[in-house]
């Protein structure tokens, strides 16, 4: 039986694939205002920007690939139970070959319903366009979770992490909540990993820094868990 292995990641493990983080120099809130394209408000004030921001980053996802990082978690599958949880909205952990991947906060290349949420589609192609209507003939949306809209994953997430015999946590600031809290459900003794180039706040004990990119961190943390197989 593989020891059960989750990983939490974070908008840091698509970077090295030309993807932009949130609150690294850089960062998309740096040129966006987060209250214009990431909120229910700013949909319901300007849903052309909201859709122009969540257009442009689903045609610079088709113009990215899954990096070495990505590909290094997928080959830890050899060894142990991994589960993927990521705030991340791109499908680079899936394109790299992870074979469980639960998305906290939606996914780019998916729509909804704005009347009926549970109606979710396959977006074709990068551009949704006011006039794409689901079955029903309501508007579609990104299928992303704003700031402030509930995130119904957790209700999965939180178990998976209980059940986690290792954490591991690549590339996120730890700044959005509930999904930085996940870190809190791990059981008594459960080693913990981090790979970020800049410490998150963590402060538990038994967490191990690896003060790298994804690429290279994820290399490292490769050997680390050689001893925990
Ligand atoms: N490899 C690993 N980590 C990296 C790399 C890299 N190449 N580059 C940057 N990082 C780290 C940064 O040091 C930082 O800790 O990735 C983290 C990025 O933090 P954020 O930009 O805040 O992204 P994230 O934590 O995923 O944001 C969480 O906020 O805006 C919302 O919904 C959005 O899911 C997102 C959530």
């Amino acid at each position: 039986m593989k020891k059960k292995l989750v990983v939490l990641t974070g908008a840091g493990m698509s970077q090295e694939s030309g993807i932009r983080t949130f609150r690294d120099m850089g960062g998309l809130w740096e040129e966006y205002d987060v209250t214009e394209v990431a909120t229910p408000e700013a949909w319901e004030r300007n849903p052309e920007l909201v859709m122009k921001f969540y257009n442009d980053r689903r045609k610079q996802l088709y113009e990215s690939e899954p990096n070495k990082g990505h590909k290094g978690l997928v080959e830890l599958e050899q060894d142990f139970d991994v589960q993927i949880i990521t705030q991340n909205v791109d499908d680079l952990h899936e394109r790299a070959g992870a074979s469980k991947v639960l998305h906290l906060h939606g996914e780019l290349k998916k729509v909804r319903s704005t009347r009926y949420p549970n109606l979710i589609y396959d977006l074709d192609g990068w551009e949704l366009k006011f006039g794409d209507l689901c079955e029903k003939g309501y508007q579609l949306r990104p299928h992303i979770v704003w700031f402030g809209e509930m995130v119904p994953a957790m209700d999965e997430a939180v178990p998976l992490v209980e059940q986690a015999d290792i954490l591991v946590v690549v590339g996120t600031s730890l700044n959005v909540y509930p999904a930085a809290g996940l870190l809190h459900y791990i059981r008594e003794d459960v080693p913990v990993f981090v790979v970020d180039p800049e410490r998150p706040p963590v402060y538990m004990k038994g967490v191990t820094f690896i003060e790298e990119k994804a690429g290279e961190g994820v290399a490292q943390l490769k050997d680390k868990l050689k001893q925990l197989i």
